[in-house]
């Protein structure tokens, strides 16, 4: 089933059980919001989980793209993207925890025909400030689903403070032979589908106050589920990599397997990063953008300095404005990547000159770094892998 498909049933599955379909967002969250990018589907739509009441009424479904730049380290293992799409569903304080996982169930099984023995489900098992999740204890144990019960694991929030709640997290077996542990035991167990009762509010003393409703927020990452249904070991061989899979590896025969997933999931975020409207910069959103291009450039230059993303083939970047919806001009955003490119070839040169004064050839203090960035414009970890070279 390829993802076009996927997402098709996924929409449609809900749709036919009274969901409207919203619009969703840029990766830019609304200004005055304390994140830098969207990280989540719930997150264009705190002020509806917070008791405003949305237009399309009280049950939601969308497709969001996100970005997670806590993720960026784990980049490169098989189920871990920088951007990516993520479908979600929300009761608006219309029906609860237990209808939406029975509908993630048959959504699974009938829908997607995943065999029910491959599931587990993880439930939140109670703590200091709320009890067990019986609810959907119950409703997995009528669906012969097997259970694991943890704390902090089902415990969903988007930040230190702000709507949050206990959630029941869908996990796939992925493995080659037959499941014999649990989720928290084996990561064979793929986390697809997170449904996350949310029916709390934490304040900036950790404590809780219920939300004016009670809310059901779920997340299914599109890129992992697609994987999996298409048999696939990773996100990276899922049909959305594809025109990568095809371009790349050509274009830089010599980078091994890391690498090029490394490269596959940076370039198309910052393509993604860039069609919403981000500049490179030394902070905030520019930052990530600028981080990700330099992540790029220093796998990609570490063996053949003369490979550049101008070499990059246009199909590649038009492809993945296409995927996420995005108006920008694909000529303008490769543009904005050779200018950066050179600006970091530059800053390189540059970095290299200034670290090889005899100042710099010892241990570097904080002094040395302050310096180094104030005046040179050579952030620290920029310097580190200098000096590693
Ligand atoms: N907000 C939850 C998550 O991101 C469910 O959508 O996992």
């Amino acid at each position: 089933m390829d993802t076009e498909h996927m997402v098709r049933t996924f929409v449609e599955y809900f749709e036919d059980r009274g969901h409207r379909r919203i619009t969703g967002s840029t990766l830019l969250p609304p200004p005055g919001d304390p994140v830098l990018f969207t990280t989540s589907g719930m997150h264009p739509l705190t002020p509806y989980l917070e008791g405003r009441p949305h237009p399309l009424g009280r049950r939601l479904v969308n497709v969001q793209r996100c970005l997670r730049t806590t993720d960026l380290e784990e980049v490169g293992d098989a189920t871990h993207l920088t951007v990516f799409e993520m479908l979600g569903t929300w009761s608006l304080g219309d029906y609860e925890g237990p209808l939406s996982l029975d509908w993630g169930y048959g959504l699974l099984t009938d829908g997607l025909g995943i065999d029910p023995g491959l599931l587990y489900a993880t439930v939140h098992g109670g703590d200091d400030r709320t009890g067990p999740d019986t609810a959907s204890l119950r409703l997995w144990q009528d669906r012969g689903v097997p259970v694991e019960l943890t704390v902090e694991e089902n415990w969903w929030s988007n930040g230190p403070v702000g709507p949050c709640g206990p959630d029941s997290e869908i996990f796939l077996w992925s493995g080659d032979t037959p499941p014999r542990s649990t989720p928290t035991q084996d990561d064979r167990w793929v986390e697809v589908w997170n449904h996350v009762m949310m029916r709390h509010r934490r304040l900036e003393d950790g404590s809780l106050v219920p939300l004016p409703q009670r809310n059901v927020d779920t997340g299914l990452g599109v890129e992992r589920l697609a994987s999996l249904l298409q048999g696939k070991s990773s996100v990276f061989d899922c049909d959305v990599f594809a025109p990568w899979r095809r371009l790349v590896p050509a274009l830089w025969p010599s980078l091994d397997e890391p690498s090029l997933r490394l490269v596959y999931d940076h370039l198309r975020s910052a393509v993604v990063v860039t069609g919403d409207g981000v500049r490179p910069a030394n902070t905030g959103r520019g930052y990530v953008l600028r981080r990700l291009v330099r992540r790029v450039l220093t796998v990609l230059w570490r063996d053949d300095p003369s490979r550049s993303l101008g070499d990059l083939p246009d199909e590649l970047v038009s492809h993945t404005l296409d995927r996420f919806r995005q108006q920008g001009e694909p000529g303008d955003v490769r543009r904005l990547l050779l200018q950066e490119e050179h600006r970091f070839r530059q800053l390189l040169e540059r970095g290299r000159k200034v670290l090889s004064r005899p100042r710099f050839q010892g241990p570097l203090d904080d002094e040395d770094f302050r310096y180094l960035h104030d005046t040179h414009g050579l952030p620290r970890d920029l310097v580190m892998s200098l000096r590693q070279e």
